[in-house]
């Protein structure tokens, strides 16, 4: 069509008639902003009598509430295909009737009739919405808090717990008493400081190398007594994991390098102890090496401690498997999680494997 063509009345007719029954709040307004249509759904979503609609401006519409500079101005610029309104956000105050946040959508209709300008208005009031995200927000943001807090708690309680351990163990007279205190109490410790890096990291996912670190520099700060004598190293990779995986991991590294201090280092022997962690993608390996005495040679199968058993369970929940070879001097044991069976050598305590 030509710049000044006049539209039919059709085409006209057509446009309202949309507007008028759509069910969406829509305006259909000209390009003095005067309203020709509006749908019953605009009307009574924004609670003005359609009577008062037709031939009002948008300016005057209601209370004067729809009288916003910046949506006039803009509308002009769309009315003269300067401008664009595209998701403008504004919100429509209403004295006495409560605010709402509306969603705006202006377009011209391509007639190329000068004296027939047509602009479609809809507009969505997302008050709700936005109500409902905010507090969906606040609850994510408490519920994140609350997790904060029993993490500080529980590690709390865990070193109270430790230190009721500690004192026990020092008033027994039973030296096998003493020790098993003293082991009920490094392990509730392990537990403690696990417990307490969950709560610093406040993503869900924990990196393993500070993580292992933070573990081995707790229990060598309550077990080696000499650190040139015995040293702990840890030595992963970037790995990060999801907290759950940490935890059991966590507690399996604690058994194994309290096992390479208590048995692989008898009569104030030297040596070293390292945590390994490699990631492959979804296979892992995490082991646990010492230079040592070596896991006993003695006749039949080495007497499994609780120590076993925990290292067990936690490795069958994470779907891995034990290993455990000797390392020339001393022992490594494995812990590793493959899609392709691995081959196992077991021995008798850590194993059979799981
Ligand atoms: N790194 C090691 N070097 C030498 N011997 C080891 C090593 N790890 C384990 N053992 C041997 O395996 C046995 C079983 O270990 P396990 O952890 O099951 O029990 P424990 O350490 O004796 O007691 P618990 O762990 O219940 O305190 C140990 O008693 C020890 O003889
Ligand atoms: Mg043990």
């Amino acid at each position: 069509m030509a710049p000044h063509t006049p539209v039919p009345p059709a085409v006209l007719n057509l446009a309202l008639a949309v507007v008028a029954s759509s069910n969406a709040p829509v305006l259909l307004l000209d390009g003095d902003l005067t309203v020709i249509a509006a749908s019953t759904s605009f009307c009574r979503t924004f609670q003005i009598e359609r009577e008062q609609v037709a031939d009002s401006s948008l300016p005057a519409l209601g209370g004067g509430e729809w009288d916003v500079p910046q949506l006039t101005a803009l509308l002009k610029a769309t009315a003269s295909g300067f401008a664009e309104v595209e998701n403008y956000e504004m919100e429509l105050v209403r004295p006495g009737r409560g605010n709402r946040c509306l969603v705006l959508n202006a377009k011209k209709l391509d007639y190329a009739d000068d004296n027939n300008i047509r602009l479609i208005l809809a507009v969505s009031d997302v008050t709700d919405a936005r109500i409902a995200e905010k507090l969906k927000d606040d609850l994510v943001k408490e519920k994140a808090i609350l997790l904060q807090e029993l993490h500080h708690r529980v590690a709390n309680s865990l070193q109270i717990i430790a230190s009721v351990l500690m004192q026990s163990a020092r008033k027994v007279q039973s030296e096998e008493t003493r020790n098993h205190l003293f082991d009920a109490h490094q392990r509730v410790m392990s537990v403690a400081s696990l417990q307490q890096q969950l709560a610093a990291s406040r993503a869900g996912d924990v990196q393993l190398r500070p993580y292992f670190t933070t573990l081995c520099e707790s229990i060598a700060a309550s077990m080696i007594r000499d650190h040139d004598q015995l040293s702990l190293e840890v030595r992963a990779d970037e790995s990060i994991t999801t907290a759950d995986t940490s935890v059991s991991l966590g507690l399996i590294v604690t058994e194994l390098v309290i096992n390479a201090l208590k048995h692989a280092f008898p009569d104030n022997r030297r040596g070293k102890i390292a945590v390994d962690y490699k990631t492959n993608t979804s296979n892992w390996t995490l082991s646990v090496t010492d230079d040592g005495v070596g896991m006993p040679t003695q006749p039949g199968p080495v007497p499994a401690g609780l120590g076993t058993s925990i290292v067990q369970a936690l490795t069958k929940q994470l779907g891995a498997s034990i290993s455990v070879a000797g390392a020339n001097p001393g022992t490594k044991v494995s812990i590793v999680h493959a899609h392709v069976p691995v081959l196992v050598s077991q021995s008798a305590a850590l194993g059979p494997a799981v």
